[in-house]
């Protein structure tokens, strides 16, 4: 077969959350689906709010005409508006639906912004643990990721970064709340991010533009708020989805937000706008944008997330395993007891749950968990977690 050689190698060395994929529909038809605790992928389980289902029965019942046509690239105007509205209300900055594209989902929005930012050869900072579809994106559009390790309770470590930034860094990617760790930035932190990236374009003569991919921002715990890094940078641009905080992941819908200070904004607007058409999305899936418009202020319930993830920490340290406390997202990044993470996740397969080693976020050493599942599974994992660490501790 002609494929790539590049897809082939990508291929090969495969993503570890499609592995466990594939070990546990193995083990589910061995075993029964009930037998089987999978805490591997990041699927919502919770349906997306009652007046997504109201929105959707009224559209179907009194379509408006040309309903499914093409529309402009950036999206509908009036949808594009409600976004910046409530991004405004949000973080009390003036946004307008010129500083807004809409796209498909957080991956498809992701690779428009380095499309439009990336020459071949430029470097793209990212801070791991991280999402390993970076790697592929920044591949996507000849980038060259460059991993800077977090530093204690996996905070972004200033120095690391520093030393990371060259002539060639076109862009600093940052996921908070954090997938694999559900760790937030805290403002503090934010603020020296952007004191670092202006010193660096000074000394060196160049742009960083700082990327926040922020899928996770309405799911925080604790009544923490969201230190927004559009406060803190204003050559920011968020790339957010519906996915997780609507529950709509199957449905590609999410939207670009840029700095209303960014400086030439309009000429990133049209690069994002003509990149969103090139790539082939086109626009965001029409229907949706039509439904999330009405829906920028709800969320599905964070409360029952926030539940999950104090099931699974108390389950998980009673047992004796160390975990950092995730403050949002839906996931949590224990150590492994074991110094290769592989080998434990080998060990838990064999206790019948699914896990993703941390060495599949950039990180060995630790074993990433996603609790977006029935708490029946959380309770099942966690006996399982506790006879593995017993019997390691009888070892
Ligand atoms: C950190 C992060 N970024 C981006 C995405 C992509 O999400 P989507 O394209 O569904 O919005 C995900 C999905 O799991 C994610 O965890």
């Amino acid at each position: 077969m002609q494929i790539s050689k590049q897809v082939n190698t990508d291929m090969t060395q495969g993503s570890w959350i499609r592995k466990m994929f594939e070990a546990g529909a193995k083990l589910k038809q061995e075993f029964g689906e009930s037998n089987v605790f999978d805490l591997s992928l990041g699927n919502p389980i919770m349906e997306p709010p009652e007046a997504f289902q109201q929105k959707l029965s009224e559209l179907a019942k009194n379509p408006p005409p040309g309903m499914h046509r093409y529309m402009p690239n950036a999206g509908y105007k009036d949808t594009r508006e409600a976004v910046a509205n409530n991004l405004s209300s949000e973080i009390g900055m003036d946004f307008t639906s010129e500083d807004i594209v809409m796209c498909c989902g957080a991956g498809g929005g992701l690779n428009v912004v380095l499309k439009s930012l990336l020459d071949p050869g430029d470097e793209v900072i990212t801070i791991s643990p991280y999402f390993v579809e970076y790697g592929y994106y920044v591949g996507n559009h000849q980038g060259l990721l460059v991993v800077c390790p977090s530093k204690h309770n996996f905070m972004p470590d200033i120095d690391q970064i520093a030393e990371s930034i060259s002539a060639k860094t076109k862009a600093i990617l940052i996921n908070s709340p954090n997938n694999p760790t559900g760790v937030i930035y805290p403002s503090e932190t934010m603020h020296q991010l952007g004191v670092l990236i202006r010193a660096k374009e000074a000394e060196l003569g160049i742009s960083i533009t700082l990327i926040s991919d922020e899928p996770y921002r309405k799911i925080l715990y604790d009544d923490l708020t969201y230190p927004h890094p559009f406060r803190y940078h204003n050559k920011t641009i968020v790339v957010t989805s519906h996915s997780k905080d609507l529950g709509l992941a199957g449905e590609r819908i999410g939207y670009i937000a840029i700095h209303p200070l960014f400086p030439e904004k309009a000429t990133l607007l049209e690069a994002l706008v003509f990149c969103n058409r090139t790539l082939g999305f086109v626009n965001a899936p029409a229907l949706m944008q039509r439904i999330t418009k009405d829906l920028q202020k709800a969320t599905i319930d964070v409360g029952a997330y926030q539940s999950k993830r104090d099931l699974l920490y108390k389950g998980l340290i009673d047992s004796g395993y160390e975990v950092t406390w995730p403050q949002g997202a839906f996931y949590m990044f224990p150590k492994s007891p074991l110094n290769d993470d592989v080998a434990f996740t080998e060990m838990m397969l064999k206790h019948k749950v699914l896990i993703v080693p941390g060495s599949g976020f950039g990180t060995a050493g630790y074993f990433r968990l996603s609790y977006c599942v029935e708490d029946s599974v959380i309770e099942g994992a966690i006996s399982q977690f506790q006879k593995a660490k017993a019997l390691l501790n009888n070892a």
